[in-house]
């Protein structure tokens, strides 16, 4: 009997880990990314540096407002809103930042940038967005 009630433990135990695992691979956010603060101080330079990076780099597929939908380049894949309020993997500045670093798997229809932005100006993308999130 003793076993018995070792063993449903056990499986217990397996299901609850295996629910937690699943739940942390979800998309809708990453709490490592969300303890980054943005050191980046949202001043005027701040803004405009990061819309003239936003709109060499970014304008085709999220477009001009940054308001989303289908980009050209990516097919069947729309791409975010990135100036409402539902943000899909995060909606701190430390996760949106990890998202532009690191693009979004598996896909990376979303690459990563971490190769072509400097951290500063991956943060002045994000104070844009802020910016322009608020109007
Ligand atoms: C080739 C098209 C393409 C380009 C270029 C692109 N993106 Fe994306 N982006 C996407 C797509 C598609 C998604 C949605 C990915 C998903 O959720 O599967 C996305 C998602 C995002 C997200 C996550 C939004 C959320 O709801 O959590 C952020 C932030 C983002 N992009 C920012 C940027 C920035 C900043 C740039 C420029 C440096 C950029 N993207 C360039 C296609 C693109």
């Amino acid at each position: 009997m003793r076993a018995v009630v070792k063993g449903v433990f056990v499986v217990l135990m397996a299901a609850f880990l295996a629910v937690a695992i699943t739940a942390q691979e979800k998309p809708g956010g990453n709490a490592e990314a969300a303890k980054v603060k943005n050191p980046v101080a949202m001043s005027p330079d701040s803004i405009a540096a990061g819309e003239a990076i936003y709109m060499k780099r970014c304008r085709g597929c999220h477009g001009r407002e940054a308001t989303g939908g289908p980009p050209k380049e990516a097919g069947d894949h729309e791409a975010s809103n990135l100036v409402d309020d539902k943000w899909d993997h995060g909606s701190t500045d430390g996760e949106i930042f990890y998202v532009i670093r690191n693009g979004v798997p598996p896909e990376l229809v979303m690459e990563p940038w971490d190769d072509r932005l400097s951290e500063t100006d991956t943060w002045n993308i994000v104070n844009w967005l802020r910016s322009k999130a608020k109007k």
